[in-house]
């Protein structure tokens, strides 16, 4: 048995849905415990892409059951939607593979309308969210008066709850924001039958998770968003609203620390940001053009094109300590080839004061200047390539670079979208 948490060492988009895909067979459980439908991954197979948003991306393997656990966020009509194309597809047959946690809060049409109207009315100052009301509701949550996915199936007393909320959201929305209110009797008839079509989802993912540690079962953890967009150790205000470090998967699934045996961190081999905020290695030249031309750097979820830059290996040591990483995958080395030379930030510049310390404040982030290490780049093409024996020596000499610097070994790399173009260096199940 052993359990295995994939979370994100940066700002997202590192390839997760791609690692949590190619680890599956190995898993029997594939569990999402944070974050919601802001999240998009993505996952090639011969050829075919499947972009997820809520639905664990070890959904292709048949034998995986697909856990959405009570720390995630849910957006009724986008869920079924997802599972509805899957089904569509011959990829799930049995609705026991997917199970939804009764605890999960639901995302309501006000908390979109209030994502939105707040960015907007933010100007310059906007977070750049997803628009997918992921804020507002876990908002909610925290204020106790959230609607849960079994609150969806409780229906003598769903209408009096929404009435409750309804009267606050629809006061914000149309006082504060001069939007249109959300007619209460339509939302009560929606969530009605959103719960209909989700019984046959419903448990109680807490328990079939500690069922399946009992019998010795694998269980993988796929994490959502990014380190850096974590609530409490991102780069707040521009972080999301949920923690996604690899302690998130305790509350958010319902298993105690003791029961996790492997994090591993997933890193691109350069850095890449969407939405607003901070990012010290950011390359607003030819050079980050060419980083998202060749990375195709553009959201899953809203199309955005991504910011980018060279990898941030301060930021990468404080993924390693808060997350307690004890792997690395790190992707998309196959982007990197063809250029000359290949920088690697190393530590921050903060008004002439240097540091490998990934700062406490924001306002120390806005002012790091990066202090670079630069290596020699390599020409050839690193997709379709099997080994890292196959690699070029300066492609190899990068990768052993990154790992001195977290301290932390790689375990994958990838070098193409592609679940085959996957290179494993170390076993994460037992
Ligand atoms: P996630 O949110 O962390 O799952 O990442 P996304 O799916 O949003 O973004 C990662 C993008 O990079 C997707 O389009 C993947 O198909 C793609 N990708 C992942 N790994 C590699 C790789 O090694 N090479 C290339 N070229 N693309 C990759
Ligand atoms: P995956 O799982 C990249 C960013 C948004 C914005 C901030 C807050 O695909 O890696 P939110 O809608 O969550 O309130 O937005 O967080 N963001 C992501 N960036 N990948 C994601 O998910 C993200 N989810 C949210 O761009 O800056
Ligand atoms: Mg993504």
């Amino acid at each position: 048995m052993s359990t295995v948490v994939a979370v994100g060492a940066q700002w997202g988009d590192e390839g997760k849905g791609k690692i949590v895909d190619w680890l599956g067979p190995q898993a029997d459980l594939v569990a999402r415990f944070q974050g919601g439908n802001n999240a998009g991954h993505t996952l090639v197979v011969d050829g075919e892409t499947t972009i997820l948003h809520v639905v664990p991306s070890g959904i292709l393997h048949e034998g995986s059951v697909n856990l959405i656990g009570p720390g995630v966020v849910v957006d009724p009509a986008i869920l079924l939607e997802e599972i509805r194309k899957l089904e569509e597809r011959g990829i799930l047959k049995d609705p026991s593979r997917i199970r939804v946690s009764g605890r999960a809060h639901v995302i309501l049409p006000w908390h979109r309308a209030l994502d939105s109207a707040r960015e907007a009315a933010a100007g310059e100052a906007k977070i750049g969210t997803t628009g997918r009301g992921i804020g507002p509701c876990y908002e909610d949550k925290v204020a106790r008066r959230g609607i849960r996915v079994a609150d969806l199936r409780q229906v003598d007393t769903l209408r009096a709850k929404l009435a409750v909320v309804a009267e606050q959201k629809n006061f914000e929305l149309t006082k504060m924001y001069s939007a249109d209110p959300i007619d209460l009797d339509e939302l009560f008839t929606q969530c009605v039958e959103w719960g209909r079509q989700l019984e046959p989802y419903l448990d109680h993912t807490g328990r079939i998770l500690d069922r399946a540690l009992r019998a010795g079962k694998n269980i993988l953890f796929e994490g959502a968003q990014g380190t850096f967009l974590d609530i409490d150790h991102g780069t707040y205000p521009f972080v999301t609203s949920s923690n996604c470090v690899a302690g998130a998967v305790c509350t958010g699934s319902g298993v105690g620390p003791t029961r996790i045996d492997r994090v591993i961190g997933i890193t691109k081999a350069y850095t890449t940001r969407v939405g607003s905020g901070p990012f010290p290695t950011e390359l607003e030249d030819a050079i980050g053009e060419e980083l998202r031309r060749a990375g195709a750097e553009f959201g899953a979820t809203t199309g955005r094109p991504r910011r980018c830059g060279w990898l941030d290996g301060v930021l990468l040591r404080e993924a390693v300590t808060v997350n307690g990483l004890t792997d690395l995958a790190i992707n998309k080395l196959d982007i990197l080839s063809g250029f000359d030379e290949i920088k690697i930030c190393t530590a921050y510049d903060i008004d002439g004061k240097v540091t490998e310390d990934f700062p406490m404040t924001l306002s120390e982030v806005e002012r790091a200047k990066p202090v670079y290490e630069t290596l020699p780049g390599w020409s050839e093409d690193l997709s379709g390539m099997t080994s890292l024996e196959q690699f070029p020596d300066n492609a190899r000499r990068y990768i052993e670079r990154i790992e001195a610097i977290a301290e932390v070994p790689a375990a994958l790399l990838s070098v193409g979208p592609g679940r085959e173009e996957t290179i494993i260096l170390r076993e994460l199940f037992d």
